[in-house]
């Protein structure tokens, strides 16, 4: 698409959009490569996704589907009862001096409560960043310090498969470890795990709910919606930006698009608020389009067993499933003839999803036999908001490709570029990258920092957006990811970052230096794996340290990191300048073959190192 194509093509898309003030530039390039889309725009995501379709007389339609195996709950919330909802908490959330621009931090379980907050943020223009609730107090601190967030919303407890996790406690820790202090937490009591608040700080959620509710907000098309702190290479998270009308436009088109959703059907992404999965398309994206989304608190397997998604399907008439290919290995696991599915009448689903990791061919394969669907794998980030490598649900299907993520969706220019930045002949691995602009949607730059938007994104290569994965496009333009070129690793669909633990790591006081890096696992496809050297001095067992190691990563990072695996060494492989060879480290714990890197200082070391790590591979 040139430039001209392009503004038609998302011109036509802001059609599908209420507007306060509809936009009359559709891309603002004057301050590229800071690009904006409709920048004179004005809008309000809530009312879109919820009042919007009141409006319509659509009011008494299904809007969210709550289905709870860990509490034994099914919930059902009209388009009606969900907009009541919303704009009530958000006339409480006014009452406690939340307005445009504010930043409200969330971290909750699967619970409707978390939508209704998140909505009623959009309601009032304040901006919400949601935290994963597997993240540690340390990883929650961070983001309400980085975002100063004027109000926390959480929970007392989240439920992971039968046990009661205490959110509570983590909320505190980080509360205080924090230099910027939020005004009010807002605390939802769950029965399962009441927890006690804190006077003058914390308040209980049933009591806000505001004298008046607030009516919808007009903001500006380019002012934030939320941000979404992500992994990097470095321990920082990056606070990508989310603004309200490009990614109103983009999720609406895809809805149609990609995921061929029309209003009334059922779609359910079984991922987590707490990632983009889960922002877009458990929240926005089903509701901008009009249909039901379900909101899944649970597990693929064990809640209370490897039927539960198929039971959700029949239950719900589920039209389109997303999920992450990590989910369909841990049921393949337990059943892996799939009768599991047997019982229940799947004649409702149309197409699975999959994205968030690599999707082996194995389980699609699996997935396609037992479903008798197209099982489609897809590719985006956090940054992009929406798939930018797909294929298309309906309209514009064709012949899904095993190991590769599909074709680049109208608006992403995916180019694989060299070293040198030149694209590399069709066939031929290099750089995953969008040549600029992104379309909307996807990311204007981080939170506070466009610095650090400019770096770690742009410079590289000059014009182009750097997505930090490698691939290639082959002869039919199918587009393959290979591999990430930076320290992020994939955990469980979790993007983590390997910097982040080995600062956690390095903290130790018997730690000299470290390296972590992620290994093959058949369920979670990578797990971390931490080597360490030890000062010089230190004789306490090798064990009892490395069990202190895991242990402080689970409390620093959280248990998502799935931190299970540190080993002592006495050296670590290094080049010349001393960086170490991690992705050589790599290669050799998953058995694959392996070249000695010629910038390596001492090819001993490689020697050295090798039988530890095939022996943490068995
Ligand atoms: N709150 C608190 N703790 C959480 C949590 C949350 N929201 N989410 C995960 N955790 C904890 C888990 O309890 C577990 O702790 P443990 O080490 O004490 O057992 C740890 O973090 C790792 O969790 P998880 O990655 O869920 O692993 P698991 O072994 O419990 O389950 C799978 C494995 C494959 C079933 C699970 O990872 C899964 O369902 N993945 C789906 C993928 C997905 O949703 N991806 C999102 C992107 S699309
Ligand atoms: P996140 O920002 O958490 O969504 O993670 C994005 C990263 O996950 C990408 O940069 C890829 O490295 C990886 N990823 C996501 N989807 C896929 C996919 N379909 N195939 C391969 N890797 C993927």
């Amino acid at each position: 698409m040139d430039r001209d194509q392009a503004i038609a093509h998302w011109g036509a898309a802001a059609e599908a959009i209420d507007w306060v003030r509809a936009p009359r530039t559709i891309l603002d390039d004057s301050a590229a490569p800071f690009y904006r889309w409709y920048s004179d725009g004005q809008c309000n995501t809530c009312h879109n996704a919820v009042d919007r379709h009141v409006a319509a007389g659509r009011g008494d339609e299904l809007a969210l589907i709550y289905d709870s195996p860990v509490t034994d709950t099914v919930t059902y919330f009209t388009y009606r009862e969900l907009r009541d909802r919303v704009a009530a908490f958000a006339g409480g959330l006014r009452e406690l001096g939340v307005g445009p621009g504010d930043r409200v931090v969330i971290y909750m379980p699967m619970v409707p409560e978390a939508v209704i907050g998140m909505l009623a943020c959009a309601r009032l223009g304040a901006v919400h960043s949601v935290v994963f609730g597997g993240f540690a107090a340390s990883e929650l601190a961070f983001r309400i310090d980085d975002c100063q967030a004027k109000v926390v919303l959480s929970a007392s407890c989240g439920i992971e498969h039968a046990r009661i996790i205490p959110y509570k406690p983590l909320l505190d820790a980080a509360v205080e470890a924090c230099a910027h202090k939020p005004a009010h937490c807002v605390v939802l009591q769950r029965e399962a795990g009441p927890a006690e608040l804190i006077a003058g700080r914390d308040i209980d959620w049933e009591l806000v709910a505001g004298t008046e509710p607030a009516p919808c907000a007009p903001v500006a098309a380019t002012d934030p919606l939320y941000l979404l702190y992500t992994s990097g290479t470095t321990g920082s998270p990056k606070g990508v930006v989310r603004d309200n009308g490009g990614h109103m436009a983009a999720l609406y088109w895809s809805m149609v698009n990609i995921y061929g959703i029309d209003p009334g059907d059922v779609f359910w992404a079984a991922s987590d608020i707490g990632w983009v999965v889960g922002h877009s398309y458990i929240v926005y994206g089903p509701l901008l389009r009009g249909a039901t989304t379900v909101l899944f608190e649970g597990k693929p397997v064990g809640t209370p067993d490897a039927s539960t998604y198929w039971r959700l399907i029949g239950r719900h008439r589920v039209k389109v499933l997303f999920t992450a290919p990590t989910a369909i290995r841990a049921i393949k696991q337990q059943d892996p003839q799939g009768e599991g599915a047997a019982p229940f009448d799947l004649s409702s689903l149309e197409y699975l999803f999959l994205a968030g990791e690599r999707a082996d061919p194995n389980t699609i394969v699996w997935a396609e036999e037992l479903l008798e669907i197209p099982v489609i794998d897809h590719w985006w980030q956090t940054e992009l908001g929406w798939p930018a490598i797909a294929d298309f649900a309906g309209e514009g299907f064709f012949p899904v490709r095993h190991g590769s993520s599909g074709k680049a969706v109208p608006g992403f220019d995916i180019v694989v570029l060299d070293e040198a930045g030149e694209p590399v002949p069709r066939g031929e691995m290099g750089a995953l990258t969008i040549r600029l602009p992104l379309p909307p949607g996807a990311l204007p730059t981080l939170w506070n920092n466009d610095a650090g938007f400019r770096e770690k994104y742009l410079e590289r290569f000059p014009g182009y957006y750097d997505a930090g994965d490698a691939g290639y496009i082959d002869a039919d333009g199918y587009i393959h990811i290979m591999a990430r070129t930076d320290d992020v690793i994939n955990v469980a669909g979790h993007r983590l970052s390997t910097g982040r633990m080995e600062e956690v790591i390095a903290s130790h006081p018997d730690v000299a230096e470290c390296a972590v890096f992620g290994v093959r696992d058949d369920l979670k496809g990578q797990v971390p794996l931490g080597l360490m050297i030890l000062n010089a001095g230190v004789d306490r067992p090798e064990a009892e340290i490395a069990d202190e190691v895991v242990a402080l990563v689970r409390r620093e990072v959280g248990p998502v990191a799935a931190f299970r695996q540190a080993r002592v060494v006495s050296r670590l492989p290094k080049t010349r300048s001393g960086k170490i060879l991690r992705a050589t480290l790599q290669k050799i714990a998953n058995g694959e073959d392996y070249k000695v890197p010629g910038t390596i200082d001492d090819p001993a070391t490689l020697d050295e190192i090798a039988p530890l790590l095939r022996s943490a591979e068995a």
